[in-house]
């Protein structure tokens, strides 16, 4: 029997974190032919994640500008890989989560009558500004997808209201969780651990605010209010807190972030840590704040009380769970439910509490099960686009 190739496409860092158990598991499988294509819509930061899990991509796009805009880069991806595919000629083209990447590769699937499998289906905020552009991406990629491999229950009844048929989705946890167990077994690097060291950050010292902030909806007045809050923190809490704050990469989070932030006391601005030191930075927080979609769901998993600098998030299993708590950017709002965190510790605990509803570790096993598995009825019932 020949074997099934599944064509893998990813192009930032938190795609490349959460398919590299997935893309592990294809290559252990003897069912399966796994290629994999990167956009490198990121490069430093989706490199450093290729190389952290050993990922030797077959295809790499090396698509990346200098502050490149999203009609530019959709039309860039759309170019490139198309040749790919055509010269692949994938059983499976596999995406993940919402990022322009997925988008524009979930359509091409389409375009080449390629079954498409969505890691990652069905998140949504119901608000298509919010996140930008993301959740239209993810809406697209979902029209497009053949396999809805849902991380939860919630977002499989997402997508069954949505009209998408059952036989179509199979809930199999979120391979973030897959990953994050696998960094968490490897010890804190050498330099994570002399950071939090210099920055006196121990038991009975200071205690460590992780933040992270970098969503184009917050860009402009939103980033600086975020900023704002920071100050002001780092006034209430001298001496006894200290706030790391790797800055990404894109140009319209680095300058705002720069100018208010850098050289204020209480206030460490890092460039993007590796994979692998953000999770022991983590590990290490009393609190974190962040705009991110991934980090919700790994601070989550490893229960740190999280604020969510958001108005709305498409991942409300972890608010329920009481490890998330939204925010939004309001600096007053920011400030005072990070200091009821600070000041109560009891509270900061009831936070953690929780079980994790994102997944056991186990989701590359049953995606490639689904994939396996998978046969259209022939009599699809169900409704919905077939
Ligand atoms: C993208 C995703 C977002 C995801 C985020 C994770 C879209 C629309 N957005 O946002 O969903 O949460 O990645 O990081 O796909 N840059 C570098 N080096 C890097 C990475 C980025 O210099 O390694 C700079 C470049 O100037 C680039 C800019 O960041 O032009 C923006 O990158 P882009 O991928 O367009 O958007 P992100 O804000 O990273």
């Amino acid at each position: 029997m020949s074997r099934i190739r599944v064509l893998s496409v990813f192009g930032t860092r938190p795609e490349a974190v959460k398919m590299a158990p997935v893309v592990r598991a294809l290559g252990q499988h003897p069912e399966f032919d796994p290629l994999v294509c990167v956009t490198a819509q990121h490069r430093e930061m989706l490199d450093q994640v290729l190389t952290l899990f050993d990922i030797k991509p077959d295809f790499d796009l090396n698509l990346m500008k200098p502050d490149q805009n999203l009609a530019g880069l959709t039309a860039d991806i759309l170019t490139a890989l198309d040749p790919v595919i055509a010269r692949a000629r994938p059983d499976w083209l596999l995406v993940q989560g919402d990022t322009t990447t997925v988008m524009a590769a979930a359509l091409l699937g389409y375009y080449h009558r390629v079954r498409v499998g969505h890691v990652e289906a069905g998140l949504r905020t119901g608000n298509k500004w919010q996140p930008f552009p993301e959740e239209i991406n993810r809406r697209i990629a979902g029209a497009a997808a053949d396999l809805h491999l849902a991380p939860t229950e919630h977002s499989r009844q997402n997508l069954l209201r949505e009209g998408v048929p059952d036989w179509r989705i199979r809930v199999t946890g979120n391979p973030v969780v897959d990953a994050l167990l696998e960094i968490t077994r490897r010890a804190a690097p050498e330099e994570t651990r002399s950071l939090l060291n210099r920055l006196g950050i121990a038991p009975g010292k200071k205690r460590l605010v992780l933040v992270t902030a970098h969503r184009r909806e917050n860009f402009g007045r939103p980033l600086e209010d975020i900023c704002a809050a920071l100050r002001s923190l780092a006034a209430a809490y001298a001496g006894s807190i200290e706030m790391v704050y790797p800055v990404h990469l894109n140009p319209h989070v680095q300058e705002p972030v720069y100018r208010l932030l850098d050289g204020v006391e209480g206030i460490t601005l890092l460039p993007p840590q590796e994979y692998l030191n953000l999770v022991h930075l983590m590990r290490s927080a009393a609190l974190v704040l962040t705009d991110s979609g991934g980090i919700q769901e790994e601070a989550t998993a490893l229960r740190i009380p999280t604020l969510v600098l958001r108005r709305v998030t498409e991942r409300p299993e972890g608010v329920e769970a009481g490890v998330l708590k939204l925010v939004g950017t309001d600096p007053a709002r920011i400030v005072g439910e990070a200091r009821r965190l600070l000041d109560d510790p009891a509270a900061a605990r009831r936070m953690a509490e929780a079980a994790n509803p994102f997944g056991d570790g186990q989701a590359a096993g049953r995606i490639l099960d689904a994939i396996l598995s998978f046969r259209e009825p022939a009599d699809p019932s169900g409704g919905g686009l077939l």
